[in-house]
């Protein structure tokens, strides 16, 4: 069995520097300085909040920074993926070319699946090291979603272990990952649990009003201020704001 050792002080110290990095939100750190470098990031929402336009948007500004991305879809196909960064961002074909970003496709059409599109749990980690491999160096990871994923398991309870070892791994690499997720549950799960931030998108309606809401709902190392922002999504992306003053009695009432 592995020793057990208590780190130093000045171990714990040297922890305490945080890279900051900006996840691309125009608007975001504003409220946030940013999230550490090398965390894992958990995006959850009903369909159609934003969730993979948060993840195009996430590879989108570090590849503009000069930092490598993988992009890994097992939703969408590359064409779907490419279609949407291209309304958004015109220099995101470039990108893609350029190998800035891979996207790496493991939707339900890709070559792998079986008759059924059905995998068990060692194929499911193989496929998924395979496509980190397809960045090498990635300093970010985008995994949209961990719910079609979950879908795809012969049995879905090996869900659990697959996602601890591909969150494993995607830390031993050091890149900052972000996660995608269906819904937003009444009772958190593992994922919820495990990550080091958690991103919900949602609606809420007033009268007629429908306003999308940004929710921060856990922050590891990072000042939380509000934890509620109204979610804009426009040619650019998405970018966040304070809940206009009008709709915060209502929100706050109904939600805290
Ligand atoms: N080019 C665009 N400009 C403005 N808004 C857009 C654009 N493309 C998409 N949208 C809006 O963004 C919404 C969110 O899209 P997105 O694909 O990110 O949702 P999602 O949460 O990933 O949904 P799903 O659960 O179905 O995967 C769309 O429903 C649409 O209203
Ligand atoms: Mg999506």
């Amino acid at each position: 069995m592995k020793k057990v050792e208590a780190l130093s002080l000045k171990e714990l110290q040297k922890e305490r520097k945080i890279e900051w990095i900006d996840m691309g939100i125009e608007g975001l750190t504003d409220f946030i300085p940013g999230l550490p470098k090398g965390d894992a990031i958990l995006v959850r929402g009903e369909p159609g909040t934003g969730k993979t336009i948060c993840c195009l948007q996430f590879a989108h500004a570090g590849a503009v920074k000069g930092e490598k991305c993988v992009y890994i879809s097992t939703e969408e196909t590359p064409q779907t993926i490419m279609r949407t960064g291209r309304e958004l961002w015109s220099d995101f074909p470039s990108l893609i070319t350029s190998g800035q970003v891979a996207i790496v496709d493991l939707s339900i059409g890709a070559s792998y699946a079986s008759d059924y599109a059905l995998i068990n749990k060692e194929e499911a980690v193989e496929m998924l090291m395979k496509g980190l491999d397809a960045q090498p160096g990635a300093t970010r990871i985008v995994m949209d979603s961990l719910s079609s994923l979950e879908r795809r398991l012969v049995d879905p309870t090996d869900f659990r272990e697959v996602f601890m070892k591909l969150l494993l791994e995607v830390k031993k690499r050091g890149a900052t990952t972000l996660f995608s997720a269906e819904g937003i549950p009444k009772d958190p799960n593992i994922t919820e649990y495990l990550v080091d931030h958690l991103i919900y998108l949602d609606y809420h309606k007033h009268d007629v009003i429908w306003t999308r809401v940004f929710i921060l709902r856990k922050s590891r190392s990072c000042p939380l201020k509000p934890q509620i922002l109204k979610l804009n999504i426009e040619s650019g992306g998405l970018s966040v704001e304070e809940i206009p003053i009008s709709l915060k009695p209502v929100w706050f009432a109904s939600k805290l």
